[in-house]
């Protein structure tokens, strides 16, 4: 009988996983003669009835999977895994799946590894996140192509900002750390980076803007971080149709704020869940096709409960329990924070 084993994404999308569904698939079955099913909405749908999933085969993965944004699997950051952890046992078991690829972030794969534990199913992790904050791999999938995505609409907020003497503050996803705004406030050029790691005062960033304008620039771009904070330390929230807070707001306080401080024509662009959707870069593919490859290499080593991970140019895995466990902020005296200081770029504290 032939090794059965199964993939599944789960949490939020990103660009990269269909190129890294599609890795995993492709060293499966033709490197090691497997059977792939891909699972539909992380472990949602194994509780339906039919179970709701594909059996991947080598001509699905052909033409432009690759390139493909999305989940061909569909993803979800709702439901309660934990809490029908014996049915989805029961199922995987049923469909005869020996271990399980998860693509996800911390919160799935903390999920994941816990429920896989419980029914001795072997487990391998994928990090995937375009917050970037999971340790233990210096770049998780999606990262780069949210950065790419946020660094083009600086390219694109610049002119514009020129053309009207504003100041444009652009808002960014990254819950609870800065790594897009701080990656692609460098790259695009902004004046003033705000992460929720620093705090800031409206008066450094004043000041910045005076600073500008008395050089005799007639616009700035200011980047922002989602999660962070109001002046008084108060989290900006939205409430989303299905009554779930979620970051949203503060790029519009601030817009607000600076143009009350500075007297500035100023305009605030929400880029959302544009950071997610869209084609995977060039490194993004990379880096799904390398993690990929590997997560199917260990379990055909019989290693497990791993999570895959890229490290100092290659690939590496580590226990799955200590990448969980490890959360990665931007660290506020590493070199990019110092990179973007070193640019005159205002961090919002000096
Ligand atoms: O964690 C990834 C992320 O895209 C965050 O950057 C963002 O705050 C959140 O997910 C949005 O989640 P949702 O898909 O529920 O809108």
């Amino acid at each position: 009988m032939k090794k059965r084993i199964g993939i599944l994404t789960s949490g939020g999308d990103c660009a990269g996983l269909n190129a890294v569904i599609r890795a995993v698939a492709h060293r499966a079955i033709e490197g090691y003669g497997w059977e792939v099913l891909g699972l539909h909405y992380g472990t949602q749908g194994l509780l339906q009835n039919p179970k709701q999933y594909t059996k991947l085969t080598l001509d699905m993965l052909d033409g432009n999977m690759l390139r493909l944004g999305g989940t061909i699997l569909g993803t979800t950051n709702k439901g309660d895994p934990e809490g029908h952890s014996a049915e989805i046992i029961a199922a995987i078991k049923e469909l005869g799946i020996e271990a399980i690829i998860g693509v996800g972030g911390d919160g799935s794969l903390a999920i994941l590894n816990k429920l896989m534990k419980k029914g001795d199913i072997k487990f391998i992790g994928i990090p995937k996140t375009i917050d970037n904050d999971l340790g233990s791999t210096e770049v998780s999938i999606g990262f780069s192509t949210a950065v790419e995505v946020a660094t083009e609409a600086l390219d694109r907020l610049q002119p514009t900002a020129a053309s009207h003497d504003r100041v444009m503050i652009l808002e960014v996803m990254g819950r609870d750390a800065g790594h897009i705004a701080l990656n692609a406030g460098i790259a695009g050029g902004a004046d003033i980076i705000l992460i929720p790691e620093i705090p800031y005062s409206m008066k450094k960033i004043a000041e910045k803007i005076r600073e500008i304008n008395e050089r005799g620039r007639n616009f700035a771009l200011v980047v922002v971080a989602e999660s962070v904070k109001t002046e008084n330390g108060e989290p900006s929230f939205i409430v989303d149709p299905e009554g779930r807070k979620r970051y949203g707001g503060i790029g519009h306080y601030l817009m607000e704020k600076i143009a009350d401080i500075t007297e500035a024509e100023t305009r605030c662009t929400v880029l959302g869940h544009v950071q997610r959707g869209g084609q995977p870069d060039a490194s993004d593919r990379v880096l799904a096709a390398a993690l990929g490859v590997h997560a199917v290499d260990l379990l055909a080593n019989n290693k497990y409960n791993r999570m895959v991970a890229w490290n100092n140019r290659q690939v590496v895995d580590v226990p799955l329990e200590e990448a969980i466990a490890q959360y990665e902020a931007v660290n506020v005296n590493g070199t990019l924070v110092k990179t973007a200081r070193g640019l005159g770029i205002c961090m919002g504290d000096q």
